[in-house]
């Protein structure tokens, strides 16, 4: 009690500051989403998401280098194809857009970390992440077969991790079981377990060109009122053999992360999606939100701003030491 209790006493100095803090971001656990475009020598600014470009195989494989001396914790690369159909037939293709990129980036840099994202929405041509029946709803099982071979494609490119995002049931215990079975049971699986019907993706689907023509994605995404449902979710995900769990967005589903940490004894992942991006400009704010996400328990963040702050973070080593 005051006066011989004064939480002051240990923010007095930056030193001082320093040893008790609780929290580290560390570049080594950030991941760069980044997105990939047929043709060659291509670096095209996405107009909806200031500072990110989509890359051309050959442009991306030449960041390799850059993003290893950065030392943050990997990519995550999307695809964004120019031919869409209603079998997202160029997802699952032998030498896919994603493959080539895979490859590209582990020859230029073997031990950098590649993860891929799994899911049929920049692939269709209505935009949704699973096929669609004539009636406009989702099929959910037949899904399942596409985004397997899709995962497959990836893995045997080099990925290092499979990132499931299309929210449908059941796909985590197929994509392991047909991951075990072609010769890749040592590839993990990140899955986005707790994916929310949120609308935080509207700059990414600009960047990914992958906005659903009809309808929306409240049929397999969660809803954002709820809690428990997301916890049911992850804990199916890691029964079904995801070997991380992500919760997206991250800022306004701090609770979930933190709930998830309690829970869970695996890493938690968060993703600061694409409309958290666009909403922060100043660097200070940028850290705190990351941070802030760390502090809820966030053991991996995936995050548009991990290159800008993995410097960052080195930058303020340096002036304490
Ligand atoms: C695709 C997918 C989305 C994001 C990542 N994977 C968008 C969506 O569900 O429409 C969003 C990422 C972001 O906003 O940065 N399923």
């Amino acid at each position: 009690m005051f006066p011989q209790t004064r939480l002051r006493r240990l923010r007095l100095t930056p030193q001082i500051r320093r040893l008790v803090q609780e929290t580290h971001l560390n570049p080594a656990q950030l991941v760069w989403p980044t997105f990939v475009v047929e043709g060659h020598n291509i670096v095209e600014p996405i107009s909806s998401m200031p500072g990110q470009y989509r890359y051309s195989v050959d442009q991306l494989a030449k960041e390799v280098k850059k993003l290893h001396e950065e030392k943050i914790g990997g990519i995550l690369i999307f695809g964004v194809p120019t031919k869409k159909d209603p079998h997202a037939s160029e997802a699952t293709k032998k030498d896919s857009l994603v493959a080539q990129a895979i490859a590209a980036v582990k020859d230029a840099k073997p031990d950098f970390v590649v993860m891929s994202d799994v899911c049929l929405c920049a692939y269709t041509d209505h935009g949704h992440c699973g096929l669609v029946d004539s009636k406009g709803e989702i099929q959910n099982d037949a899904s399942l077969e596409v985004l397997v071979q899709m995962a497959l494609r990836h893995a045997e490119a080099g990925a290092d991790m499979i990132a499931p995002s299309d929210m449908l049931d059941g796909r985590i215990k197929v994509i392991r079981k047909f991951l075990d079975e072609g010769g890749f049971s040592m590839t993990p699986i990140m899955s986005y377990a707790a994916k929310y019907s949120s609308a935080f993706y509207g700059p990414f689907r600009d960047a990914a060109h992958s906005a659903p023509n009809f309808g929306d994605r409240k049929s397999y995404q969660l809803n954002p009122t709820n809690a428990k449902e997301a916890l049911r979710e992850i804990a199916l995900d890691i029964e079904e053999g995801a070997d991380i769990v992500m919760v997206k967005p991250a800022l306004p589903y701090l609770d979930i992360i933190a709930k998830a940490k309690e829970r869970f004894d695996l890493p938690i992942a968060a993703y600061q999606v694409s409309g958290e991006y666009v909403m922060l400009k100043e660097k200070a704010a940028i850290l705190e939100s990351l941070t802030a996400i760390k502090r809820a328990g966030a053991d991996i963040i995936i995050t548009y701003f991990a290159r800008q702050v993995a410097e960052q973070a080195r930058q303020l080593i340096h002036e304490l030491s």
